[in-house]
């Protein structure tokens, strides 16, 4: 398999060296599952020298590889929004990754901020529309700076976009129910905010109702207001499997996802075209206070790392990708890393990125 490796900005570079080291002891033992990382120079400290946010040759090139692994984007010398929407929305965008895929899952002996949760309880997948709604720049500003400034930002969706996206909802919907009976008693929920926004959320439910009618009528259908969804991934966690929402929403409850399951420390994600190329990263930032000191959690990247092996669509061995995640639970069920917090992990970075090693 060859993989695009981005470390990019702050603690990227040590959280995607973990990662590395992880995949490559995962794939040892296994025939199809030989990887080799080719690095590409992105993130702030280039922008800063050059200029350069993602160059068209950069982007033509990333659709060359099987998959790509991403470290983190964000410096603080560079004016928010920038690097965001120049280099990580330029590859989501530009390689159509229409799926943003964020599983919620909280492993044995994590830390929980919700009383009497376990992780019995916090175990679902988010499933974010990722190329549309608000993040697409329709929109605009004028009497810019005067008192009767305007600004508009328009939530875009095309029913082919929505389709697209609850075809690949119900498909893993399907397939949890088929795997594991306990996921079937519990339903895909639809969330948006359909009271309110009439016109984009009436399109998500209608394509949602059809869709779930002719094509998947086995799949347990709910529709769930983002507002209440909030309220109950805190108070009802276990009433999750796959969630299925617009961008912005999905940006939103992904980040409350991430406290559930023991923090961003934890939390990966994927950015899917399911016809294309892939990439996965861990969600949180680049911390750069926490930069170069070896102290940063990084099975966040791991578990992307894990999630590059399941979802790349590559031809891969996926029980590495298994073994993995296995390791994860392990390392933190049996107690041997402290805490998710960076510093307080009673191990490095690299010791972390070890342990697990050792142990897939
Ligand atoms: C995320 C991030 C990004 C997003 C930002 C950095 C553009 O918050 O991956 O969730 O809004 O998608
Ligand atoms: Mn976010």
């Amino acid at each position: 398999m060859n993989i695009a490796v981005i470390e990019g900005d702050g603690t990227g570079p040590e959280v995607i060296a973990e990662a590395k080291k992880v995949m490559e002891a995962a794939c040892e033992s296994s025939s199809e599952g030989r990887l080799e990382f080719f690095h590409y120079d992105l993130g702030g400290a280039r922008y800063l020298k050059t200029g350069e946010l993602l160059p068209e040759s950069v982007l033509q090139e990333l659709k060359e590889y099987d998959a790509i692994l991403l470290g983190a984007i964000g410096h603080p010398d560079v004016k928010p929004g920038i690097l965001e929407k120049g280099i990580l929305l330029a590859i989501r965008f530009g390689l159509d990754q229409y799926i943003n895929l964020r599983p919620v899952k909280l492993y044995p002996g994590v830390y929980c901020p919700l009383k009497d949760k376990g992780p019995d309880d916090i175990d679902f997948i988010i499933i974010r529309e990722n190329t549309g709604g608000i993040y697409t720049g329709h929109g605009g500003v004028t009497h810019k700076g005067e008192p009767d400034e305007v600004a508009t930002q328009e939530m875009i969706y095309t029913r082919p976009m929505v389709d697209r996206c609850l075809e690949f909802a119900f498909s893993l919907k399907e397939d949890r129910n088929k795997e594991n009976p306990a996921c079937s008693q519990k339903p895909l929920h639809l969330v948006h905010k359909t009271n309110v926004l009439t016109n984009c959320g009436d399109l998500w439910n209608r394509a949602f109702e059809t869709m779930g009618a002719d094509l998947y009528p086995s799949v347990w259908r709910v529709y769930a207001h983002v507002d209440a969804t909030t309220m109950w991934m805190i108070k009802n966690p276990e009433w999750f499997d796959v969630i299925v929402t617009e961008n912005l929403f999905g940006d939103i409850i992904t980040d409350l996802g991430a406290m559930i399951q023991g923090g961003m420390g934890i939390a990966a994600g994927g950015n899917i075209n399911p016809g294309g190329i892939s990439m996965f990263e861990p969600i949180g930032g680049s911390a750069p206070k926490y930069a170069g000191q070896n102290i940063i959690n990084p099975l966040a990247a791991i578990c992307a790392g894990a999630m590059l092996l399941r979802y790349s669509g590559a031809e891969v061995d996926t029980e590495a990708a298994d073994r993995i995640e296995a390791a994860v639970k392990k390392a933190l069920g049996e107690g041997y890393i402290r805490s998710l917090a960076a510093g307080q992990m009673g191990m490095s970075t690299s010791e972390v990125g070890d342990l697990v090693s050792k142990f897939v």
